[in-house]
């Protein structure tokens, strides 16, 4: 079990700790420079079935829903289709139209999920067509859908997902730039893709080296009664995603919000006891972040950044991530949170790998 747990005391610190590895694994053989786009050999579609695909739903539960939202938007930035991903729980109880013309994919670390296997037989049972993006080969998602994409991140073995989950989002991202060159990106938006993704491992490494700064700010969490996360758009998965690890690690609730409707509601809790953690990269929607941190401190709350530069006088803290292409900054900024759940988690003496009432694989409805 020591070896298996490679030095480090817990599943999940050693999972944090893989995802360079993890994530090499699932770029490794599929990036093809010379025509900038990325190999599938799991998806026997031609470049002409590829074209008549109008439109992309992604199912999945708990962090590999979330993940899913990312790659539904960066199928829908890079490919320029309609995308959007659903909990596949909900999915196959609402009778749900099925298309034709849409490309189903359900994503799964274990390929054993219930629901998520529900519903791709829904789906099938209506027609339609499903690819799996799944970690565990030979799994039962994996064997009913049509083919798709192995995530070939290595075992995850603790109950919350950490390393499925970017790997899962550089699947994705590696879908998107596959349908993007069948459509309308260009070889240079490819390349620049391309060169963003190999860079990404050794980017992991590098946020994973500062670990000091994410464990202090863990104390604010471990210390409060609730936390909010909140991002705008890109940063509004990672924001859920970090919110689901802190309550699964922590059993701290945290809830998520897209920054934008902060004034919708939220703002209304905002109290020294409860820090809001703001996912603010350096995009074309900083100033709103930085905004919507002002908002936050003029009411007492303080306020954990995470980002591309210190956020002097708005943040406490910010943990810094290096910058990457803005369509897989993704990944970068979610690895911080992925620590700060396991810190606090730690510093509240939880059950890390394996918290209450939770199972790494839900086989049952
Ligand atoms: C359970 C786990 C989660 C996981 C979800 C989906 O709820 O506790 O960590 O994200 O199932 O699992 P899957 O294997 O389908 O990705």
């Amino acid at each position: 079990e020591d070896y298996e747990k490679g030095g480090y005391e817990h599943y999940l610190r050693k999972e944090i700790a893989d995802q360079p590895q993890a994530v090499a694994g699932t770029l490794r053989g599929r990036l093809d420079e010379r025509f900038a786009t990325a190999h599938l050999g799991g998806i026997e579609l031609s470049a002409r079935d590829l074209r008549t695909i109008r439109r992309v739903k992604i199912l999945g539960c708990g962090s590999a829903y979330y993940s899913g939202i990312v790659g539904a938007e960066l199928i829908e930035s890079l490919a320029r289709l309609p995308a959007d991903a659903e909990p596949a729980s909900e999915f196959r109880y609402r009778n749900p139209v099925i298309d034709p013309d849409t490309l189903y994919l359900a994503v799964s670390q274990s390929g054993e999920t219930f629901d998520t296997l529900a519903a791709v037989h829904e789906v099938q049972r209506k027609g339609g067509r499903v690819l799996g993006v799944v970690n565990v080969v030979g799994s039962s998602i994996a064997r009913a859908c049509e083919g798709g994409i192995y995530l070939h991140a290595g075992p995850e073995v603790s109950v919350a997902s950490t390393k499925a989950f970017n790997a899962s989002v550089v699947a994705f991202a590696l879908l998107a730039l596959h349908l993007g060159r069948v459509r309308d990106l260009s070889p240079a938006d490819g390349k620049r893709l391309i060169t963003g993704l190999e860079r990404l491992p050794d980017q992991i490494a590098t946020v994973l080296e500062d670990e000091e700064v994410v464990r202090q700010a863990a104390q604010r969490f471990a210390d409060a009664p609730s936390a909010f996360y909140i991002g705008r758009v890109r940063g509004y998965p990672i924001a859920l995603e970090g919110a689901q690890k802190l309550k699964e690690l922590s059993y701290v609730h945290a809830e998520a919000y897209p920054a934008s409707e902060l004034k919708h509601g939220p703002l209304a809790l905002i109290s020294p006891e409860m820090p809001t953690v703001v996912i603010a990269p350096d995009d074309h929607l900083i100033d709103k972040n930085r905004s919507a941190m002002e908002q936050i401190k003029a009411r007492g709350g303080p306020v954990v950044a995470v980002g591309h530069s210190p956020f002097a006088g708005l943040a406490d803290e910010t943990l810094i991530v290096p910058k990457n292409e803005p369509e897989l900054d993704s990944v970068l900024l979610g690895v911080p949170l992925q620590l700060l759940a396991y810190h606090a988690s730690m510093l509240l003496g939880r059950d890390v790998d394996q918290p209450r009432n939770l199972a790494k694989s839900v086989t049952v409805e």
